[in-house]
């Protein structure tokens, strides 16, 4: 297994978060992690990472035990780093991103622009290489955010959100460029994200956290009434309709809490 979750329990301020988790991801997984605000996917993430402290229960990652800074893994965060040194060029954040978590060196060395430059390429953020990041559009940062999780020749790609603030197009092609990775480098990924109907030509299954509650399964096991319901606990309706999925609660504090398209 990739990842391995026994009987997880993890709480933050006081509260529990994610209560009594088992779940098991296989290597070259792509897995949709959905949810709504608060749910946990963000704490989920760094708890792999090494990152989150649990309460109870064990997480295994490559068959061990979580590490901090590990290369194997590939991250992107939620919160974006990158509001500050706006005046630093794509290539720049790209190298001081790969001197930082691996080489600790303070020049840029071939071995680094080398493993920059393919970064950039695999993402098709060549052009952007030169240009200031105050300058480039929120979907181009993020392509370069996308370039420096990249680095390290990652097995395990953890990515927080990556579609926020992009629109329908640049979704679509963000989708696309992760699948291929995924694909040709046989590469297991976990995205976030709050609309499940992007992910669905590329998701190989489906993991939905609501109320410190986990489920992990295929969509049409996991996104149905039935399911849905019992994991939110909750009157929730799930209806399809052209390809894609709505997900439908009476409760009013729900409509804008579960993140979905509503009809
Ligand atoms: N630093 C923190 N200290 C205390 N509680 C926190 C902290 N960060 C998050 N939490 C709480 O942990 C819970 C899970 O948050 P988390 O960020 O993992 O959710 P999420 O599913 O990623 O939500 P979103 O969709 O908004 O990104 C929430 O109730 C949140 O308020
Ligand atoms: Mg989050």
């Amino acid at each position: 297994m990739m990842i391995n979750l026994e009987n997880v329990t993890i709480a933050r301020g006081g509260n529990i978060v994610l209560r009594n988790i088992s779940l098991a991801i296989r290597p070259g997984e792509f897995i949709g992690v959905l949810g709504p605000n608060g749910a946990g996917k963000t704490t989920l993430f760094r708890a792999i990472l090494g990152l989150q402290p649990i309460g109870s229960g064990t997480i295994s990652v490559f068959g061990a035990a979580p590490t901090s800074g590990s290369p194997a893994i590939g991250y992107m965060p939620q919160t974006r780093a990158g509001q500050s040194g706006q005046s630093l060029c794509g290539f720049d954040v790209l190298a001081n991103a790969a001197t930082g978590h691996h080489f600790g060196l303070p020049l840029i060395s071939p071995a680094i622009k080398t493993e920059v430059t393919a970064a950039l390429k695999a993402v098709d953020a060549e052009s952007l290489a030169a240009r200031p990041l105050a300058a480039l559009s929120g979907g181009q940062r993020q392509r370069l955010l996308l370039a420096a999780a990249l680095l390290g020749a990652p097995k395990l790609l953890l990515l927080d959100e990556p579609l926020i603030s992009l629109d329908p197009a640049a979704q679509a092609s963000i989708i696309a460029l992760i699948h291929r990775l995924q694909q040709t480098h046989g590469l297991t990924v976990l995205f976030a994200a709050h609309d499940i109907n992007p992910l669905l030509g590329v998701m190989d299954r489906v993991l939905y956290l609501s109320g410190g509650n986990a489920a992990l399964g295929t969509v049409d096991d996991i996104i149905t009434t039935q399911t849905l319901s019992k994991l939110y606990n909750a009157d929730i309706e799930v209806l399809r309709a052209a390809g894609r999925i709505f997900v439908l609660s009476d409760r009013p504090d729900h409509h804008h809490a579960c993140g979905h398209d509503h009809a």
